[in-house]
């Protein structure tokens, strides 16, 4: 039989939409049923498990999953132990402390005696021990942003992303204490076969994610400045130039990261560079 690797994604939430947009970037589709748990690829030997994020640590710590996409917030708060392969650059948010809009704060002190809710006691405890701080961390599996409203807590330690869910419930964040984003995790001790499937996921997200940040870049200077253009172009390798029919111009082609062309697009403008195009690339190997 056929060796499958199997994968645990979030069900729904914050990195759901993301995951399945990588894999499908990737030549990776799933067939996914409404309300499915489990899900196959028709092209790759994958299974997929959907579950709640906060199962997916354990999931694959334990080998029920080999490998998983969970955000590093729950990956360090559930303390198992995995790989992690790769991050994702995806899910980004950070952990920080909030409380309500009206309180005066000055500075860490203000948490010591406090009632914090959260989701993420772990970490939090962590982050105060480091600090020197005690407080009184109250463990609440959702909501946690209602708790300073209904009484329950005096501050909250939560995932902020937009921040719009703390405008919404009259809180200000204060602290941060952690950054997160999106990673692909890895049970311990993989098996050889499904090490070289894991292998070809990693190299298939490395392609899509190098496309994403590169663009194919064609322009035309007069023949007199393509020496100077090609000096401040920041590319791969040696550019392209190619003569055009108007014998004084010639086209140059190159690939650079899309952040560094913002750099020089004003110095080739100044060398007369004109119809310059920027054009995604749908997959990059290195
Ligand atoms: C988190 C968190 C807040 C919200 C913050 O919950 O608990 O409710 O996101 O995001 P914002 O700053 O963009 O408003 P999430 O949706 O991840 O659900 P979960 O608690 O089930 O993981
Ligand atoms: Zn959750």
């Amino acid at each position: 039989m056929e060796t499958k690797i199997r994968i645990a994604l979030q069900k729904k939430g914050r990195l759901n939409e993301d995951s399945m947009k990588l894999f499908k970037e990737a030549g990776i589709k799933f067939n996914v049923g409404s309300g499915k748990l489990v899900a196959s690829s028709p092209g790759f030997p994958i299974e997929v498990l959907f579950l709640r994020d906060d199962d997916i640590p354990q999931t694959v710590a334990n080998g029920v999953a080999d490998i998983g996409i969970v955000g590093e917030n729950e990956m360090y708060e559930k303390g198992y132990d995995v790989n992690v392969s790769r991050k994702l650059g995806f899910g980004k948010c950070r952990l920080s402390l909030a409380i309500p809009k009206a309180q005066e704060y000055f500075d860490l002190n203000f948490f010591d005696g406090k009632k914090i809710a959260t989701s993420y006691p772990n970490i939090l405890k962590n982050f105060f021990n480091e600090q020197g701080i005690k407080a009184d961390i109250h463990e609440i599996a959702g909501s946690v942003e209602i708790a300073p409203g209904i009484g329950l807590a005096e501050a909250i330690f939560d995932i902020v992303s937009s921040g719009s869910t703390l405008v919404a419930n009259r809180l200000k964040e204060v602290e941060v204490a952690m950054q997160s984003e999106a990673v692909l995790i890895a049970k311990k001790n993989m098996e050889s076969e499904k090490q070289a499937l894991l292998d070809e996921i990693i190299f298939r997200f490395n392609a899509v994610q190098t496309a994403n940040s590169n663009k194919y870049v064609l322009l035309n200077a007069p023949n007199d400045k393509v020496d100077d253009i090609v000096r401040i172009l920041p590319g791969m390798k040696s550019p392209t130039v190619l003569p055009l029919a108007d014998k004084n111009w010639s086209s140059i082609h190159t690939v650079i990261k899309e952040k560094e062309f913002w750099d020089v697009i004003g110095k080739l403008k100044d060398y007369g560079a004109e119809g310059i195009l920027i054009i995604p690339i749908e997959k990059m190997i290195l």
